[in-house]
């Protein structure tokens, strides 16, 4: 894919789970990335890893900061055509003990951040009368969900409600807006909250894959770069408001593998 007349803004992109995989694809068509976290020096050390990267601290639920993030990027690329809303925290924790500041914390990031960065990001183009495109990180917890995750799923959900309305908004400008939905992304990261279910994370990964999803190997973070970056690219320029779950079919199955296999004839 060639990807080399896009500039794209990745927020989270510092991180080595879904935000990695994303900025390599972009590096790999040729892109140029603007990665963007809320810990500076960690953007600064993962445009290391690229051909064209610029790093860009801040936090994507507080205005003034994407003001500023904007103003930067004006002054050293001009101007950009592609987003990818990417940052976004979790929490494993029943929504009948969630308190207050987690909730109000976890939608400011994964909800309020996508709106506010796009709004920047629309504005932006339409102040130039550019086209670009949007892509948005949602998860499989928009689509079916476990307990501990009600929060989690909830501002996932309304992701996805956004990205079919900005899509509907932004249509008549040449502006498209998309979605990926990521199943359990094999991340080295995810072992941490893994570790607080089970003593071996490792094998309740395998466990996971083989009774969760309906192809047998782990998403990979460049599994879900790769569907971004054609969302991005021209290839896709008849989608628009859609969601495509990179989730290797965990959301097609209603009863897990190990049940099918000693029921089915
Ligand atoms: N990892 C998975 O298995 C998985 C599955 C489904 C969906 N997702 C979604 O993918 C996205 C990326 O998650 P990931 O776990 O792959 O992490 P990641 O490795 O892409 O890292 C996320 C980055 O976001 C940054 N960040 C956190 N809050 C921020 C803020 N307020 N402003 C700017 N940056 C901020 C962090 O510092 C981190 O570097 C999230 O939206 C997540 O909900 C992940």
């Amino acid at each position: 894919m060639d990807l080399s007349h896009l500039k794209v803004l990745v927020t989270g992109g510092a991180g080595i789970g879904v935000g990695g995989g994303v900025c390599q694809a972009l590096d790999a068509g040729g892109a140029t990335i603007v990665i963007n976290d809320i810990d500076g020096e960690k953007a600064k050390q993962a445009c290391g890893k690229y051909k064209r990267a610029i790093p860009i601290k801040g936090d994507v639920s507080k205005s003034e900061d994407i003001e500023r993030m904007f103003d930067e990027i004006e002054r050293q690329l001009g101007a950009i055509n592609g987003l990818v809303n990417n940052a976004g925290i979790g929490l494993s924790k029943k929504s009948y003990l969630v308190n207050e500041a987690e909730f109000d914390r976890l939608y400011a990031v994964d909800m309020k951040g996508v709106w506010l960065v796009s709004k920047y990001f629309v504005n932006h183009l339409l102040q130039k009368e550019h086209t670009g495109s949007i892509v948005n990180i949602s998860s499989v917890h928009a689509f079916a969900t476990q307990p501990g995750y009600a929060i989690y799923a909830s501002a996932k959900a309304a992701v996805e409600g956004f990205t079919r309305g900005l899509a509907y908004e932004l249509g008549a400008h040449k502006i498209r807006c998309n979605a990926i939905a990521p199943g359990m992304v094999h991340a080295e990261q995810n072992y941490d909250l893994m570790r607080t279910w089970t003593d071996d994370p490792e094998q309740w990964e395998q466990d996971f894959v083989n009774d969760h999803q309906v192809l047998q190997h782990l998403i990979q973070p460049i599994d879900c770069g790769h569907t971004v970056a054609f969302l991005l690219s021209d290839l896709s320029r008849s989608i628009t408001g859609q969601t495509i779950y990179v989730d290797a079919g965990t959301t097609v199955m209603i009863a897990e593998r190990g049940f099918v296999e000693n029921t089915a004839t």
